[in-house]
């Protein structure tokens, strides 16, 4: 499964978008260790605050199948700037994944690259929970 194919995926999870507030239609795709896709797509809600990003969703699919362990993610947005996941997808994806890339598309290139250490430096995280 390469970076192509990740991106590919997003792409494709962004076709089942359920964004009839926003309009703003995102897809993502984590890749396991083991090479699995788990993909997601943004979940609006009437309330609005209980839409649920493109990058949680795929996320929690995969830890809720038993996924453990990640190395890269792929955000796809109709958009010509990157669309970068918001803070608390960051702090989700820095818990769940560590210091994956982060790999953001539109629907015909690659907008940016980023590590998950430099979207949320000096993160709360367990460490300091002992
Ligand atoms: N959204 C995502 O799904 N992922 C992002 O990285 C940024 C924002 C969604 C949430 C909401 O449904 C819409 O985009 C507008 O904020």
């Amino acid at each position: 499964m390469t970076e192509t194919e990740l991106v590919a995926a997003a792409r494709a999870a962004r076709e089942f978008a359920v964004a009839p507030y926003s309009h703003f239609r995102v897809g993502a795709a984590l890749r396991s260790r083991a090479g699995t896709i788990f993909s997601g797509c943004n979940v609006e809600n009437a309330s609005y605050g209980l839409t649920v990003c493109a990058e949680r969703v795929a996320l929690l699919k995969a830890l809720s199948e038993g996924e453990r362990e990640f190395t890269m993610i792929a955000v796809a947005a109709d958009t010509a700037a990157p669309t970068p996941p918001c803070g608390p997808c960051r702090q989700l994806l820095w818990e769940y994944c560590g210091d994956i890339p982060v790999v953001l598309a539109n629907l015909t290139t690659i907008t940016a690259r980023h590590q998950m250490r430099d979207l949320l430096p000096w993160p709360f995280d367990a460490r300091l929970l002992k």
